[in-house]
């Protein structure tokens, strides 16, 4: 413990790692483009800089905390070198701000309000460069960066995927995938976590709005939309609610305002998983095959462990995801005249995660050849649709889900925090449903924001060994302790963002540590204040099993391997 003395009051610091948190703890929110908590530090943007006593400057991120430290951060000086440095790295970058996706939302663009940049007296005389559209998921548009590097250390050392880094010297410096590839010729697994880091337009969502836009228009065309339980969190704060405040009713609301035909939850195709996935695991219990189970809801790990681990992918579970289950069910209801009034089936998953736009479009995404979802819509695409209408969301009435596939258990509602699927199949397997059989497994270790969480659940005569990680570095570590006989588990949780879905790659970004926990608490209140606590007693998943799905479930909940 120590004190500083920060324009002029005296703070104290316990464990924070560099000058620029105590600053922030402060209450001083410091301008930075390079510094995340989570990533690095890279020193690179020097906003940060700050001033000491005898006049010398320093970047805060990048200089410990000592005790007795006096600096100032905001002195005439400093405020001009930031101005400066703006200039630069705007004189360096594409300046239609007014149609860039990311506008409002960009991170340079608010220093540059914030910091008084009117004009920019330097010519771009940067060489320009194709943007990238080879992913369905991110867009890369080189013209936009400003080389903080944020991305690259994400996809580095916190993902471990390593598909993009810095290229060529000086002004020629670019960060690229190697051998100038397009990003869908690099092992990106589509998580969008570079996206989320990135302060600029660099890297963006491939976005499909407009051909949701023309779908609602079409009088011939119905409009089918599942919300995954992560996005009605997420949203709220975007019109001005509390962060993290479930707006799910809301979100319903204003989608059928929009031309959304029918608005359900994918919180019910998690049921339909928990009740496969404990099936599955159970079956593996019994023969010993293939043990660890690995979940298969996260597409961004399916990718990563078919390229970094392919002797693994049979441990992965052969359950589609929540949304590819729910997208099977909804084409097969569907199917019938009477229920798609003779229109075209149009089938919308609005998700907080990019690689889902990837996942629709594979081979086992597919029923009879079709895909089972046709459009994925982020969060953050969500949001913008909305702006574009101009309906006070903050101000409308909540609206419940349509049914028949409008209710979803807590089990499938936690499915967007890291441990939420492993919590939900311990539910299904308790026998009991009372309040201490659900705090009994919420104190088992599943939860809390940990990248890796083992736990050991009594199962009959048994002990089930369980791991949950978020984040694929952690993933990464695990498997090697996995592979090398130091760790052993039956049941692996894997979800390639950090603290699950909720921070997935297609949430509104600039999440800070008290909006991540808002956003968790929101989906764990939610489970709460529902009655239905376990997947197997959701009363529409019991009907369906016994109706539409009888002697399809294999073909519908399961991966298509062929
Ligand atoms: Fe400190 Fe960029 S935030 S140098």
């Amino acid at each position: 413990m120590g004190y500083m003395t920060i324009d002029g009051i005296e703070v104290e610091f316990t464990d924070e790692s560099n000058v620029l948190s105590v600053i922030r703890k402060a209450d001083i929110d410091i301008p930075t483009l390079c510094y995340h908590s989570e990533l690095s530090v890279y020193g690179a943007c020097r906003l940060c800089t700050v001033e000491n006593d005898r006049g010398k400057t320093f970047a805060s991120c990048s200089e410990r905390p000592r005790d007795g430290m006096v600096i100032y951060t905001n002195t005439p000086r400093l405020m001009k070198y930031r101005k400066m440095i703006l200039e630069l790295l705007l004189s360096a970058h594409c300046r239609d701000c007014t149609t860039c996706i990311k506008s409002g939302e960009c991170h340079l663009q608010e220093l540059a309000h914030r910091m008084g940049v009117t004009s920019i007296g330097y010519e771009n005389k940067k060489t320009q460069y194709p943007i990238d559209m080879s992913s369905p998921a991110i867009v890369r548009d080189p013209n936009k960066c400003i080389l903080c590097g944020d991305c690259v250390r994400m996809c580095d050392n916190v993902q471990h995927v390593n598909a993009i880094d810095f290229a060529y010297r000086g002004t020629e410096a670019l960060v690229t995938p190697a051998f100038d590839k397009t990003i869908a010729e690099t092992d990106c697994v589509n998580c969008g976590q570079c996206r989320a880091v990135c302060p600029t337009g660099a890297i963006s969502i491939n976005t499909n709005i407009e051909v949701i836009w023309e779908a609602l228009a079409d009088k011939n065309v119905k409009v089918i939309a599942q919300i995954a339980p992560a996005v009605r969190v997420a949203v709220g704060d975007a019109f001005g609610l509390a962060r993290g405040e479930n707006v799910m009713g809301k979100i319903v609301n204003v989608m059928h305002r929009m031309g959304f035909d029918e608005v359900y939850d994918t919180a019910y195709g998690a049921d339909l998983t928990v009740m496969e996935e404990s099936k599955e695991l159970l079956e593996r219990l019994t023969s010993g095959e293939k043990l660890p189970l690995f979940t298969s809801c996260c597409p961004a790990w399916v990718s990563y462990c078919e390229s970094h681990y392919p002797e693994l992918v049979d441990h992965i579970s052969t359950c589609r995801s929540p949304m590819q289950m729910f997208g099977a069910v909804m084409q097969e209801y569907y199917k019938e005249p009477k229920k798609n009034g003779g229109k075209q089936i149009l089938s919308v998953a609005v998700m907080p995660c990019t690689a889902k736009k990837a996942e629709i479009l594979r081979g086992e995404s597919k029923t009879d050849g079709k895909q089972d979802v046709d459009y994925v819509l982020t969060t953050t695409e969500l949001i913008t649709m909305i702006k574009k209408t101009g309906i006070r969301f903050e101000n409308l009435d909540i609206e419940s889900s349509d049914m028949p596939f409008g209710i979803g258990s807590g089990a499938g509602i936690i499915f967007g925090n890291t441990g939420g699927v492993t919590e939900a199949v311990l539910r299904r397997l308790t026998d009991g449903h009372n309040r201490s059989d659900m705090d009994r497994i919420r104190h088992s270790g599943v939860r809390g924001e940990e990248g890796i969480k083992e736990l050991t659940f009594p199962y009959k005569d048994r002990e089930i060994r369980a791991a949950v990680v978020s984040g694929l570095g952690n993933a990464d570590e695990l498997i090697k302790r996995i592979k090398s006989g130091e760790a052993e588990y039956d049941f692996v949780e894997v979800m390639a963002c950090h603290r699950g879905c909720v921070m997935g790659g297609g949430q509104p970004v600039q999440a800070g540590p008290r909006t991540r926990a808002a956003r968790a608490k929101g989906l764990y209140d939610t489970d709460i204040n529902t009655q239905i606590k376990k997947s197997n007693e959701n009363p529409l998943t019991v009907t369906l099993y016994n109706t539409l799905l009888k002697g399809k479930e294999h073909k519908l909940l399961h991966r298509n391997m062929e």
